[in-house]
């Protein structure tokens, strides 16, 4: 459980030398920090939660825009990068955000979310799979690592082949590939 004292908010453009400073102590480089700021400066980030306990930021999740070959309408969005200090990491924070994020993502009507990380991590939030809906990675194949979340009121199943759809995350994530 997360600590009782925490909060989980939208973020704002004060919050945003913390949120690196967080984000870099998480993964332990500057690579995922230099990725939110290009998300920041190409305005693609449609989503994003941090945690914060007694007003120090602890925590942050981003959900950015992703595209679909062949072409799929409606909202898609990649949960990428969740960061959480290392000091309060397994208390429940990160779950408590990508929650939050995922109500938002809901709410805001997205057909589909992915994410690539720990399969049985993300599993628990309901990501599953990529493979179960024909849904791959365009870099490569991540195997059970690609999940995602499709809205099951709007189902994914207008596809006549074989072939895998392929999904690009914002062209701000190409260093990292
Ligand atoms: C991965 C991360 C975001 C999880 O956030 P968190 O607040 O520590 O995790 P939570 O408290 O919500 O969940 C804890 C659970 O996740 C599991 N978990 C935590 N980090 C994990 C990891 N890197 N891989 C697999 N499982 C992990 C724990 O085993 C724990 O499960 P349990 O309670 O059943 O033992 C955080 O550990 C982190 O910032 N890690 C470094 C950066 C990173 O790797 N980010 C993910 C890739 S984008």
């Amino acid at each position: 459980m997360a600590p009782k004292t925490h909060i989980i908010r939208d973020v704002h453009d004060a919050d945003h030398d913390d949120v690196c400073a967080i984000v870099t102590a998480a993964f332990g480089q500057d690579d995922e920090t230099a990725l939110v700021e290009r998300l920041w400066a190409a305005g693609a980030i449609t989503i994003e939660r941090l945690a914060e306990i007694d007003g120090k930021i602890v925590g942050y999740c981003a959900f950015s825009p992703i595209t679909c070959t062949p072409k799929l309408d409606g909202v898609l969005l990649g949960l990428a990068p969740v960061a959480v200090a290392p000091a309060h990491q397994r208390t429940g924070l990160g779950a408590a955000m990508i929650e939050d994020g995922l109500k938002a993502c809901r709410e805001a009507g997205a057909r589909l979310i992915a994410v690539l990380g720990d399969p049985k991590y993300y599993a628990r939030f309901g990501f599953e799979p990529g493979a179960v809906k024909k849904i791959r990675w365009a870099v490569q194949d991540a195997g059970d690592a690609f999940r995602v979340i499709v809205d099951d009121e709007n189902p994914i199943d207008d596809m006549n082949t074989n072939e895998p759809r392929l999904i690009h995350y914002h062209p701000a994530f190409d260093a990292l590939s």
